[in-house]
């Protein structure tokens, strides 16, 4: 079973040839209103992929809220314990550019009163799986996360969007997940002398003391701790929106680890189903199902 405590919001989506830079303004295409949010987007991407989910947080009761659902409920992800606040809801403003890159700014709305409290005390036992990102309280996160160690779960941390954090403050986790630029911001952070991906994971695994994996988009994916080092290749796709990739790979890595996989095997389809969240538009909208990520070969 995987709780994933954490961000729902709603994206508002334009396509633009260019994303503005600073003081620019550009035309970009109608707007959409898409389902978002990391830890919704784990959520997903794990239920996607097979596993039993439940998510954990908060919307508001504005006209939003609507929008914000209307992926997960269908999938069978379990919202018995998503709180509405009142107020509004998580936005996301997102641009997402000719090469399928995007620029995301978020208001948090609800999400900033997500509250450990909401996960049940018999949620998370031996072998379960709790995946965490960094849109709702990090308290809160770190109180649930130590809960679900003492419990014998696995603890699984996105480090998304960048903050830096001590190896104190991670004790709870078992597997800390960043991008290469958070892993870059990391290694800044930390005055780690690595260069290059690889050297960069390795030096974090030993400063952290855990398990840390850095997705490297079209390079796949590399992890280095208590396993050895590990690489896994994407597959070749030609990305239309890379929206929510990472959320993808880390519910999709939650989801095999949950029922046993070892951590190659784990990362190797994650990766896989995050070159395929790249080909079509939004974030959830273009999570594979785990028949896809099997049939492309992960
Ligand atoms: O990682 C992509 C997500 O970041 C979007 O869905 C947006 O809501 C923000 O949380």
């Amino acid at each position: 079973m995987i709780t994933v405590f954490g961000s729902i919001n709603v994206d508002l989506v334009c396509q633009v040839a260019k994303s503005p830079m600073p003081g620019e303004t550009v035309m970009g295409s109608d707007y959409q209103l898409i389902p978002g949010g990391k830890g919704a987007n784990q959520a997903l991407a794990a239920r996607r992929a097979g596993a039993e989910v439940k998510l954990v947080g908060a919307i508001g009761d504005d006209d939003m809220a609507r929008a914000a659902l209307t992926e997960l409920e269908p999938a069978g992800v379990d919202l018995a314990s998503v709180a509405t606040r009142h107020g509004t809801s998580g936005i996301a403003i997102i641009t997402v550019d000719e090469k399928g890159e995007n620029t995301i700014v978020v208001s948090p709305g609800a999400n900033a009163s997500a509250e450990a409290g909401q996960v049940a005390p018999d949620a998370l036992s031996a072998g379960d799986t709790l995946l965490l990102q960094m849109e709702v309280p990090f308290a809160e996160s770190m109180k649930v996360a130590t809960r679900a160690s003492a419990a014998g779960a696995r603890v699984v941390l996105s480090v998304a969007p960048f903050t830096p954090l001590t190896p104190t403050e991670l004790a709870p986790t078992s597997i800390v997940v960043v991008n290469e630029h958070e892993a870059a911001d990391f290694a800044r952070y930390f005055g780690l002398a690595a260069r290059g991906n690889q050297a960069v994971v390795t030096a974090l695994a030993r400063r952290l003391d855990r398990t840390v994996i850095a997705t490297l988009g079209p390079e796949g994916a590399v992890a280095s701790g208590p396993e050895g080092l590990i690489k896994v290749p994407a597959i070749p796709v030609t990305p239309v929106d890379t929206t929510g990739a990472g959320d993808t790979f880390a519910g999709v890595l939650a989801a095999y680890l949950d029922e046993g996989a070892d951590l190659r095997t784990a990362m190797a389809k994650a990766a896989v189903a995050g070159s395929l969240a790249c080909t079509k538009h939004g974030a959830q909208p273009s999570f594979p199902t785990r028949a896809e990520i099997e049939a492309a070969g992960g």
